[in-house]
């Protein structure tokens, strides 16, 4: 929990603030019954009407100062436990934001997101709770046993039973119901994980008439959560009802001891509905420390799960960074191996790519081409060998620094809801609409773009829906090209266009990309037969490096590959 540390000390004054309404409040509670038991006792056995007045009059003013002592607090309270929760929430999204892919694998994806919200929220309504108890109940529980026990000592001998057990029963409560919540919690993140595929692959889902089949997957979960949650409350159910009982038992006593010596003429009637005054105050101080209790049990369990998340150390070294020295864009891969966890997927990969040159990476299907170019950007950190930006091993350099010299296509297209504008910007901040525009002409976007009524305006659904597949490659392309990088990596990036706009594209970007070291993975063998160099991938393993020509003679991986696309016999 050492996560909480930060807040208790900026927060410790307004709670403390809080707390200081609370004690206040208390003890206008406390004063209450004892006043009342004196009306009854002295005013109205007495019938000194002047003496109700006077007193009931006292009564009026301390309830009034214990209501406004109580709203205040509650101000101070929401203000605290809200921007509590605000930070915490913030603070955690940086966190995950700051986490390496290999730890991001760590956690289910859905699991983050209650961690974020439903976890954060927890944490955040116990902390209110502790306001609203903390000392007022505790006070409340002594201060009424001892007004009690001064009213009526022999009446005290009543609680002396009944709140050791109710404390028994609290304890028990507890214990039992701290695993429960942290499994319903479990439950909560399978429901949000299946509702986060479906919504992700809804159209796959319609395509192939699977509803039934995603239904009862929800459903499995849903229900899963649902038996998990009622056995957490049964227990609360259980624990309330049994608490409550117990103290009413206590007042029956009360009024049954209380009776006798009443008729016998040993006391008098204000003493004992003082006395049940108290003992009801000491009910509900007890009744809310078990509430707060089983909000602590909620928390603790949340905030078990946020201090994963923030104890997870990053493997990546992220600021231990060299400056980044200028440079041209120069890649060194030596002896690279790499492996996601088990088979490697790269295994000792060596090739040297020129400030300027054009890479063209080809290879079948799952040879590793796209795990080679994301190791560059430092997705995920090389178990074997380095690589070299300008002569700089990239584990030594500053992250952000190298990503600022990179700008990657990826293979899957991501966009975000806005316009295509904020789309294509988000590639570097503060580009000009100009530097925009022209980004856009060379990705041979700009057509397409300023054929839509809106233009640039067009906003964009969540992940792009109402572009094509091969529109969405090209605002892709576009919002790497505004970056004006040293290196430009397309991950098979124009897949879904057509041959004759690739060609314009490449084009476009050969007049662009001079200075500019370019990766280019491509699965068509016209698209990299004009890179200055060729990487062939097979299984993870370099088997041709050279031209196209060269390759041809030399590479057997590559000639395959040519002959089944272009056709021809090779010589
Ligand atoms: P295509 O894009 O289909 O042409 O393949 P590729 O050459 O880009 O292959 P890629 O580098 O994506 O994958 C190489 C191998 O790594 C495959 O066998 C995958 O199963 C594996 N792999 C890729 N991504 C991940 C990942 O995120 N986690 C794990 N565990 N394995 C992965
Ligand atoms: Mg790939």
């Amino acid at each position: 929990m050492g996560f909480l540390k930060p807040y208790v000390g900026k927060y410790s004054r307004p709670f403390l603030t809080a707390v200081l309404f609370l004690l206040f409040e208390a003890l206008c509670d406390l004063m209450q019954p004892t006043i009342m038991s004196k009306i009854i006792d002295v005013g109205v056995a007495g019938g000194d009407l002047h003496y109700v007045f006077k007193m009931g009059g006292l009564m009026l003013l301390i309830t009034a100062l214990g209501a406004i002592s109580a709203s205040t607090r509650n101000v101070v309270s929401s203000h605290v436990s809200q921007n509590f929760g605000t930070e915490l929430r913030s603070n955690l999204f940086r966190k995950i934001q700051s986490l390496s892919f290999a730890n991001l694998d760590r956690f289910d994806r859905a699991s983050l997101v209650t961690r974020l919200t439903n976890d954060v929220n927890q944490v955040q309504v116990f902390v209110n709770g502790l306001m609203r108890i903390f000392v007022k109940a505790p006070l409340l529980c002594l201060g009424g046993l001892v007004m009690a026990t001064r009213l009526n000592p022999r009446l005290a001998v009543v609680l002396a039973v009944v709140v050791p057990v109710v404390a028994i029963l609290i304890v028990i409560n507890m214990r039992v119901g701290f695993p429960k919540f942290k499994s319903v919690q479990k439950a909560l993140d399978r429901v949000n994980g299946s509702m986060r595929e479906y919504l992700s692959g809804v159209r796959v889902v319609k395509a192939f008439n699977r509803f039934d089949y995603e239904v009862a997957k929800f459903n499995v979960a849903n229900e899963e959560f649902q038996t998990k949650s009622v056995s957490a409350i049964r227990n609360m159910a259980v624990f309330s009802p049994l608490i409550m009982l117990t103290v009413n038992l206590g007042i029956v006593a009360v009024l049954w001891i209380g009776g006798l010596r009443v008729s016998q003429g040993n006391m008098q009637v204000g003493h004992i509905i003082a006395f049940t005054n108290y003992m009801t105050q000491i009910l509900f101080s007890l009744m809310m420390i078990s509430m707060v209790f089983n909000m602590y049990v909620r928390a603790k369990a949340s905030a078990v799960r946020i201090g994963e998340v923030f104890d997870e150390e990053n493997v990546m070294q992220w600021d231990a960074g060299q400056s980044v020295e200028a440079g041209n864009g120069r890649i060194e891969f030596e002896n690279v191996s790499f492996s996601y966890e088990g088979e490697p997927v790269l295994k000792r990969i060596t090739f040297t790519c020129n400030p300027g040159d054009t890479v063209g990476i080809i290879g079948s299907t799952g040879s590793g081409k796209s795990s080679l170019v994301n190791l560059l950007p430092r997705f995920y950190d090389v178990d074997g060998g380095t690589i070299k930006v300008d002569g700089q091993d990239i584990r030594d350099l500053e992250p952000k620094q190298l990503r600022e010299k990179i700008a990657i296509v990826p293979q899957k297209t991501t966009l975000f809801t806005g316009t295509i504008l904020e789309n294509i910007q988000w590639g570097r901040e503060g580009a000009t609409f100009e530097e925009v525009e022209q980004a856009a002409k060379m990705a041979q976007a700009h057509d397409f773009i300023t054929g839509t009524p809106d233009g640039y305006n067009t906003r964009l659904g969540q992940g792009g829906v109402n572009l094509s597949g091969g529109q969405k490659q090209r605002v892709s392309i576009a919002r790497a090209l505004v970056r004006n990088p040293e290196i430009l990596i397309l991950d098979d990036s124009t897949s879904a266009v057509d041959v004759a706009t690739e060609a314009k594209i490449k084009e476009a970007l050969k007049a662009y990309a001079k200075g500019l070291t370019c990766l280019l993975i491509a699965q068509r063998i016209t698209s990299v037969m004009d890179a200055d160099l060729i990487v062939v991938l097979d299984q993870g393993e370099l088997v041709g490096y050279g031209t196209h020509d060269e390759l041809l003679k030399t590479c057997d991986v590559y000639q395959q590959i040519y002959r089944s696309q272009i056709g021809k016999e090779v010589q």
